[in-house]
């Protein structure tokens, strides 16, 4: 060992600097082994492995998405989708799927909400942070209803079975369809639910928005009543039998959305 015949101090400066090189090495491994990056992330156990958004402060602002833009995030919205769901992880390649099909469907509307002040764990491919990516927290979005969309279709011959035609007519035949809306479990009850739901119906076309939402007295059941949403088929089950569901559905506007013009609200553009 070179400096074994030195002094106390130089054999412990030897061993700090030979230290310090192992660790930086180490670190250069790990970090060629293991780049982040949108294309790099493994897509299957997202939910163990989410690395930002844990630490919060002041309030969350709303960025609008893209039908691409929404694709290029799947991963991380999976993330929050697990995390706010208890998905199991072996769920979230079929919810992946399902929600890059959502992407192509009519009048497709997608909100993010991100934490100011902290980086998320986006990088870019050379391992560089970019600027205007931050902790994502929460997303949601949604569509035109249409015949020949599964939910759409499946909900509609159901509420025209238990309710009539009319019935089904009123709230599925101009409606916007409400997909997702998750919020990270360290960030519940702030709003942030609430807010989303907003930026996504202002301004929409469609005479109904709808849902589907797991049943019981949950977090999410309150917000919807809060905002108009009534029982339209309150003990509901998608064909393949799973948990009940309640579907639901309001008059648009939302009550409670800013008024028309008041841009205040809303969401600024990822
Ligand atoms: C349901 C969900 C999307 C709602 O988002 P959220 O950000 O938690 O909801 P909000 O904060 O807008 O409103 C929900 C509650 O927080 C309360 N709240 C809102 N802002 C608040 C604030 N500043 N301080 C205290 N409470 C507040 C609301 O009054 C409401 O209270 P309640 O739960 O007693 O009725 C979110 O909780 C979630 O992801 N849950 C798990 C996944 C899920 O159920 N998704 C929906 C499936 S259909």
């Amino acid at each position: 060992m070179p400096g074994s015949q030195g002094s106390a101090a130089g054999r412990r400066r030897w061993i700090y600097s030979n230290i310090n090189s192992a660790v930086r090495l180490l670190i250069e491994i790990y970090v060629r082994r293991y780049p982040l990056g949108p294309t790099k992330r493994a897509r299957i156990g997202a939910g163990r492995n989410l690395a930002y958004a844990t630490r919060v402060r002041s309030g969350p602002q709303l960025r609008e998405l893209s039908a691409e833009q929404f694709i290029d995030e799947l991963d991380a919205l999976a993330e929050i989708y697990a995390l706010a769901m208890a998905a199991p992880a072996a769920e979230l390649p079929g919810r992946i799927s399902i929600m890059e099909r959502h992407a192509g469907h009519p009048a497709f509307r997608a909100v993010v909400a991100v934490q100011p002040g902290e980086q998320g764990r986006h990088r870019e491919p050379d391992g560089a942070a970019p600027a205007d990516r931050r902790a994502l927290i929460g997303f949601a979005y949604g569509f035109h209803g249409l015949a020949g969309q599964w939910w759409h279709d499946v909900v509609t011959d159901s509420l025209a079975a238990r309710r009539g035609s009319d019935a089904a007519g009123h709230w599925l035949g101009d409606s916007f369809e409400f997909a997702e809306v998750h919020v990270h479990p360290d960030h519940q009850a702030r709003g942030t639910g609430r807010a989303m739901m907003h930026a996504l119906a202002a301004g929409r076309p469609e005479r109904t928005a709808v849902l589907s939402t797991p049943q019981g007295q949950t977090r999410a059941r309150r917000l919807y009543g809060s905002l108009g949403f009534v029982d339209l088929l309150p003990a509901f089950s998608f064909p393949g039998a799973g948990p009940a569901y309640a579907i639901m559905g309001a008059v648009l506007p939302l009550r409670g959305a800013p008024p028309p013009g008041d841009r205040s609200a809303s969401p600024s553009l990822w």
